[in-house]
């Protein structure tokens, strides 16, 4: 299995076959009832509508079937798949062609592909569209992991724009899905070229551009650097600009729309541990603290099981320590925890921080589910 520098090792994990029943959850995927106004209004990628500006990022490791089920539970109006190697998708390999399927996933969804071969990547989007997986193809640009970068993929890309240009034309000639691009502000702090970038996507027709509001070398540290991000809401015109960094409350959203005009907003992190955010950021309820964030967790819990066996609590770790990332002794839980592969003493841990509170008897079904899978 590949290691991708300093992604999760889970981040690449493959997928275990899909088991379970989907029809029991009717409330997971539902769309809002009433429109969304103002700035969290809909909007169209191609012919495909978004019913909200709210958008899930990718995230390996982390956004996998469950997580963008249960995002889009909360209200993300769209999702985005786990970045895909081009070439393991053309290559059949079932962990490559599972990071882009999950029979739960809520719809409209964009299945992300990197690669730096125009041909290759014409054919696993082609691939990837016959397959029905999705509504979108989105490109990345933007990966800063060593060994993306280093074959000319991922931010490398933002070197090389007749490549990145030609990458663009061969995925669109392949699909009739509507295509996009995800990238950064440039490679380094002094050869920022976002706005260069932008034009040239836009010369060669994607369907949306998002732009993760740091550089490659910056990774992801210190603050998005929203500023840079001024003006291409305006130079998109009417193909819908996507800004993404840093935004955790709906202050957010308007700071970042008066700054760039964007007209979506692409939630990482902060949806991570807390998957509630958009609805927070539509102004709906969120789960209360106590049993309602504790039903969450669980289910995510599960579905996670569900979803990848054996190897689900391991996946599923990101999760449990962002969730309980405010518990009383949090570096302790997390030294106790990370080697843990008991599905039923990570439900516990959820349970006591969440209810103060061990297993009562009847929670039988909770602990009888994960230990079935
Ligand atoms: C663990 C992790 C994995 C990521 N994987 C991807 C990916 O597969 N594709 C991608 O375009 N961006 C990826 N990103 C970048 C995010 O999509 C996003 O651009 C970045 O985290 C900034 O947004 P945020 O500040 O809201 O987290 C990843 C980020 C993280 C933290």
């Amino acid at each position: 299995m590949p290691e991708f520098g300093n992604f999760p090792a889970s981040a690449f994990a493959s997928r275990s076959v899909l088991t379970h029943e989907l029809d029991t959850e009717p409330e997971v995927g539902r769309r809002p009832i009433v429109p969304e106004t103002g700035l969290t209004r809909g909007f169209k990628i191609g012919g495909v509508e978004i019913p909200n500006s709210l958008i899930l990022a990718p995230m390996a490791g982390v956004a996998d079937g469950p997580f963008r089920r249960i995002c889009g539970s909360f209200g993300a109006g769209l999702t985005v798949s786990e970045l895909a190697n081009a070439r393991a998708l053309l290559l059949g390999l079932q962990p490559t062609i599972d990071l882009a399927r999950f029979l739960g996933q809520p719809r409209p969804f964009a299945v992300q592909i990197f690669g730096f071969e125009p041909d290759i990547m014409g054919r696993a989007a082609a691939l990837v569209e016959s397959m029905g997986l999705c509504d979108i193809i989105d490109i990345n640009m933007g990966c800063p992991v060593s060994k993306v970068v280093k074959t000319g993929a991922g931010a490398a890309l933002m070197n090389d724009s007749r490549l990145a240009g030609q990458i663009i034309d061969a995925v669109k000639r392949a699909v009739s899905l509507p295509v996009t691009v995800k990238f950064r502000l440039g490679w380094t702090q002094n050869t920022i070229n976002a706005r260069e970038f932008t034009k040239m996507a836009l010369d060669h027709g994607v369907a949306a551009i998002a732009v993760h509001a740091r550089t490659k070398e910056a990774g992801y540290t210190g603050r998005a650097q929203w500023e840079q991000l001024a003006g291409l809401g305006n130079l998109c015109g009417s193909v819908p600009f996507i800004a993404n960094g840093d935004i955790a409350k709906p202050t957010d959203i308007e700071d970042l729309y008066k700054i760039s005009g964007c007209r979506g907003y692409m939630v990482g992190r902060h949806a991570i541990g807390r998957p509630w955010i958009f609805s927070e950021l539509l102004g709906r309820p969120v789960p209360a603290f106590g049993m309602e964030r504790y039903e969450v967790f669980r289910n995510h819990l599960r579905e996670t099981i569900v979803e990848h066996g054996s190897k689900g609590v391991g996946l599923f770790r990101v999760h449990l320590f962002a969730y309980l990332r405010n518990h009383p002794g949090v570096s302790a839980m997390r030294y106790r925890m990370c080697n843990e592969r008991d599905p039923v003493v990570v439900l516990q841990t959820g349970r006591e921080f969440f209810l103060g509170a061990p297993f009562p008897d009847d929670d039988v079904y909770s602990i009888e589910t994960l230990k079935e899978n």
